[in-house]
């Protein structure tokens, strides 16, 4: 079976932890045999900006809908401010795909250590599923009376009931399919008295058809420290655009550091492509070194496997990180060790052929 998957490298580390990531599947394609991708790679970054004035070409996301899947490196450039690389390339993409979920793996791999872990904490594994389309992050608002002592910001939140119902629905359903015990809900409905109301009512409906799946809704206050001081206590967390956000960077500190985590901003009824990304950016102090981390781009390679229906190649592949985590030899500085990310990408990939 053909799948074509167009692949957006980016700016800085991005381009250098893509080439291991996309090695990483040339290996399960040849482990597989039934599965082949055609990919084609877009040089829509900074530079790029800095040449046409845009990020991607007026038809970009045209030629993108036709594709199966995007994975992604990281965009941002010294050369353009990040509102402009961040937003008008990736903003645009999540909207346009509908990808709503923004799924977050907070997993503690074996082989690392997390900052809890002298507290007994050793074995987190649930997600943060993060609403990815309206909320908080919604372009409306304005600015008045600029210069005046009354001057005032506005900026509008947007729960609608289509946008609340799906991503707490997909919670559920996820909990249910991956056999997940509890959903936590972010709230905070004590000071937001419209929207988080509103929210607290979806969670309840739509906990109802759910009886086995325990349900916890927290103020996202206490849920934070929490996430701190008794991280095993979760399974699934959903949170709007801004908690969420806010949550699954938290998350991501607790099972250890920014070149490991992946990311998947999806479109679950497969109508449009959905995209995978590390978690991480363009990281411009160590660009151009070859020592990124490639851990995050390669688990992000098999998060798309995953949702395109690989289970099983998943499963391979986080295997084959934890197998050289736990092995130690080849560690990029970032996790302590003088690995390059090639000599990182190389023992993953052998020990993934060795399956
Ligand atoms: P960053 O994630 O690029 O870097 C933060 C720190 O983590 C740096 O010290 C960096 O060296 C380290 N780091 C990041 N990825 C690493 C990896 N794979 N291996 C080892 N160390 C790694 O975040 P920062 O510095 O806030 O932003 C840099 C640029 O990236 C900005 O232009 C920002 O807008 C952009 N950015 C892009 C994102 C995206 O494309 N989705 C997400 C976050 C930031
Ligand atoms: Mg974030």
């Amino acid at each position: 079976q053909y799948y074509s998957l167009a692949v957006i490298p980016g700016d800085g580390v991005g381009p250098e932890v893509m080439k291991e990531a996309l090695n990483i599947l040339h290996v399960i394609e040849e482990l597989h045999g039934g599965m082949k991708f055609d990919s084609q790679t877009f040089d829509w970054n900074c530079d790029y900006y800095v040449k046409h004035g845009n990020m991607m070409p007026a038809n970009g996301l045209e030629i993108l809908q036709d594709f199966d899947a995007i994975l992604f490196g990281a965009v941002g450039s010294p050369l353009v401010p990040d509102h402009i690389s961040v937003w008008e390339l990736i903003l645009p993409i999540r909207r346009r795909f509908e990808q709503y979920v923004n799924m977050r793996p907070i997993k503690l791999l074996h082989g690392l250590e997390s900052p809890l872990r002298n507290k007994g904490h050793d074995d987190l594994d649930f997600v943060v599923i993060r609403e990815n389309t309206e909320g908080e992050y919604t372009n409306m608002g304005g600015r008045l009376y600029q210069g005046l002592p009354y001057e005032m910001a506005l900026q509008n939140n947007v729960f609608t009931r289509f946008g609340t119902e799906r991503i707490i629905q997909y919670a559920y359903d996820y909990a249910e399919h991956h056999r997940r015990k509890n959903v936590t809900a972010a709230t905070k409905s004590n000071a937001m008295n419209f929207t988080m109301t509103f929210w607290d009512e979806i969670v309840k409906e739509v906990s109802g058809k759910y009886p086995d799946i325990h349900t916890n809704l927290y103020h996202v206050d206490a849920l934070a420290a929490y996430f701190v001081t008794s991280p095993e206590r979760f399974d699934v967390v959903v949170a709007s655009n801004l908690f969420g956000d806010i949550l699954s960077d938290l998350g991501g500190a607790i099972v250890g550091g920014l070149g490991i985590g992946p990311s998947g901003n999806i479109n679950p009824e497969k109508k449009y492509p959905s995209m995978f990304e590390p978690v991480h950016g363009s990281a411009p102090d160590i660009a151009g070194k070859g020592i990124a981390n490639p851990i995050a781009q390669i688990w992000s390679v098999a998060m798309m496997l995953d949702h395109l229906g690989f289970k099983e190649a998943y499963d391979l592949i986080l295997d084959s990180i934890e197998k050289v985590l736990i092995d130690g030899v080849f560690r990029t500085p970032d996790l302590g060790g003088d690995a390059s990310t090639r000599e990182l990408g190389n023992a993953i990939a052998n020990t993934l052929k060795k399956t």
